[in-house]
Parts: C-alpha cells; structure tokens; sequence
C-alpha cells in the first residue's frame, strides 16, 4: 500500500503536468508517487480503473508508463486540485495505490 506518510519519507524529485513526483523515479521499473494531495504510487498501480470510473469530478487521468512491471499505463491525478475529498477511489483501488488527505 502507499505510504501515508510519503510526504515525511520522500522527496519531491520533478515535476508532471503541474503536479510533483515523489522519488525516487528510476524509469522505466521505479516511478515514485504522483500527486500530493491525491497522491498515486504509480510502483502499486496495477491500472485497476477504477478510481477514473468512480471519481465524481474526474481528477485522474490515464498516463501512459511503458516497461512499468505492474502496468503501462497509470491513473494520474492531474486534476487533484478539483477533488471534494469523498475518498471513494480510496476504498475502491484493489491495491491501496492512491492516498488522499481530506483537508
Ligand atoms: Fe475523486 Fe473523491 Fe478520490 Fe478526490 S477523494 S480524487 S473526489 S474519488
Ligand atoms: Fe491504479 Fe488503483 Fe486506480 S490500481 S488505476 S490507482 S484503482
Ligand atoms: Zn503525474
């Protein structure tokens, strides 16, 4: 599962359409963490879909991550600045890829 405390234990190594990425990165098999407030560690990601089905106001985006041992592509939190903190992509990632931090 993602580490809810990634923001103590990582450290923000670039940037990706406007949100940071949490390392460490080393592509193509080590990927780190996109988002901050909704946060997706893109190393558990298994491309569930889940959370782009479930979102109500459509904050993740499919990135494409070829050669990713778990999945070529990722779900992206690109637009986490919309969020109204439901959590239901939460609950609903079979693999606890994805923390958000109501408030
Ligand atoms: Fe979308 Fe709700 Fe998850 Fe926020 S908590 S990203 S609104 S599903
Ligand atoms: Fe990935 Fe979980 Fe969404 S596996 S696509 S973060 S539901
Ligand atoms: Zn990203």
């Amino acid at each position: 599962a993602i580490d809810p405390n990634f923001e103590e234990n990582r450290n923000v190594v670039e940037q990706h359409e406007g949100h940071n990425v949490w390392g460490p990165v080393d592509e193509p098999e080590e990927l780190g963490i996109h988002g901050t407030h909704v946060a997706v560690d893109f190393d558990i990601c298994i491309a569930d879909g889940a959370c782009l089905e479930d979102c109500p106001v459509d904050v993740f985006e499919w990135t494409d991550t070829p050669d990713h041992p778990e999945s070529e592509i990722k779900a992206d939190p690109t637009h986490e600045d919309q969020c109204i903190d439901c959590m239901l992509c939460v609950d609903v990632c079979p693999v606890d890829a994805i923390d958000v931090d109501p408030g």
